[in-house]
C-alpha cells in the first residue's frame, strides 16, 4: 500500500490531515481517499465510537482510582510496564491510565537513553531505582525491555549484552515477583501500515510532531528486525510467573479500554464493579501465544 522511504519530506507527500477528532485525525492520500490501515489485520470493521470510549473509559477510570486505594492501602507494589513498536500507543495510553490516578501514589517512568554513569553500571540498575515502595503504582513508558528490542535492532548494545539481558529478564523477574511485587507486562500491538500512518499524522500535526524521533523514520525499514526481535523477546521472557499479555493497538480506543480491563481484571480490589470491568476481549488482548501480529 505504501512505498517504504526514510526521507521525512517524501514520508508526507500528497497526504492531507483532517482533525475532527482532536484523538484520532484523519489521513487522506493523495487521491483523497480516507486512510483506512488501522484496519489490517484487526477484528473489528469499525472503531469504537467516542461516546462509547468516553462512558466506558470514565467507569473504568473509576475502577482504577479503586485499585490505586487498594494498592495504597494495602501497601502493594504494582509495576505496569508498556513495551511496543514505535507509535503502538503505549504514551496515548498510560495518559489515559493515569488521567484521573492521584499522582502522589502513581509514578510514570520513561527512561531516555542511558547516561555516561548508566552505562557504567548493571544494566538494570536505574531501573532498580524507579521500582515502587509499598503503596505505590509505577508505570513503565518502555522499560527494560529496551535492551531485547531498540537497543538490539539499533545496534544500542552489544551482543553478549543482548544475550545476557535474555538471560537475565526472567531471573530479574523472578526476584521482583517474589518479594511481593505487582508485576504486569503489556505489548501493543500495530500492524506495519498503521505504524506508518502514525508517522505520517505525527509529521503532519503541530501537536504530535515531538513524538517522531530519527528512530521513529529508521524502524519503518527495520520492520522485519523489530519482529524477529520481538519473537525472540516474548520466547525467552513470557514466563510463568512474568507473562506478556498483547494489546492489539490499531484502534487506540480500543485498546486503551481492553488495557484497562485487562489490569483491573487480574486484582482483587475492594468494591470492584464487576460488570464495569467485565472479561477483557479476546479479540483485542490476551497472552502472547494467542495474539501475535
Ligand atoms: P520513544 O520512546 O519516544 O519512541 P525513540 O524512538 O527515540 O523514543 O527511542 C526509543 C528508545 O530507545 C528510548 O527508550 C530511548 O531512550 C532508547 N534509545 C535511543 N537512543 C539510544 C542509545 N543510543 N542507546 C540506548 N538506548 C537508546
Ligand atoms: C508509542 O507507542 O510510541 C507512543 O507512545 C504512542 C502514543 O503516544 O500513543
Amino acid at each position: 500500500m505504501y512505498e517504504f522511504v526514510t526521507d521525512l519530506t517524501d514520508l508526507t507527500k500528497g497526504y492531507t490531515a483532517e482533525f475532527p477528532d482532536a484523538d484520532e485525525p484523519v489521513l487522506r492520500d493523495a487521491n483523497g481517499r480516507e486512510v483506512l490501515t488501522w484496519q489490517e489485520n484487526y477484528p473489528f470493521t469499525e472503531r469504537m465510537s467516542r461516546p462509547e470510549y468516553e462512558r466506558l473509559k470514565r467507569r473504568l477510570q473509576i475502577e482504577l482510582l479503586k485499585l490505586q486505594y487498594w494498592v495504597t492501602e494495602t501497601g502493594q507494589r504494582l509495576v505496569i510496564l508498556f513495551e511496543g513498536r514505535d507509535a503502538a500507543g503505549k504514551g496515548g495510553t498510560i495518559k489515559r491510565f493515569t488521567e484521573h490516578l492521584d499522582p502522589r501514589g502513581a509514578r510514570i517512568v520513561a527512561l531516555g537513553k542511558p547516561s555516561e554513569r548508566e552505562r557504567g553500571e548493571w544494566y538494570f540498575q536505574r531501573y532498580v531505582r524507579e521500582l515502587p515502595t509499598a503503596g505505590e503504582i509505577v508505570l513503565f513508558d518502555r522499560s527494560w525491555y529496551n535492551r531485547a528490542v531498540v537497543e538490539h535492532v539499533m545496534g544500542y548494545c552489544t551482543k553478549d549484552e543482548y544475550e545476557l539481558f535474555m538471560r537475565q529478564a526472567p531471573d530479574f523477574e523472578r526476584m521482583l515477583v517474589d518479594d511481593g511485587v505487582l508485576l504486569v507486562k503489556l505489548w501493543f500491538s500495530v500492524s506495519r501500515n498503521e505504524q506508518r500512518t502514525r508517522f505520517v499524522i505525527r509529521q503532519i500535526d503541530p501537536v504530535r510532531q515531538w513524538k517522531l524521533s530519527p528512530n521513529d523514520i529508521k524502524s519503518l525499514d527495520r520492520w522485519d528486525d523489530y519482529t524477529e526481535a520481538k519473537v525472540a523477546m516474548l520466547r525467552a521472557t513470557d514466563t510463568e510467573i512474568a507473562p506478556w499479555t498483547v494489546v492489539k493497538s490499531n484502534d487506540k480506543k480500543r485498546a486503551r479500554i481492553e488495557a484497562m480491563r485487562s489490569v483491573l481484571a487480574r486484582f482483587d480490589y475492594d468494591d470492584k464493579d464487576l460488570d464495569v470491568v467485565g472479561t477483557p476481549d479476546v479479540r483485542v488482548v490476551g497472552p502472547a501465544a494467542t495474539l501475535l501480529e
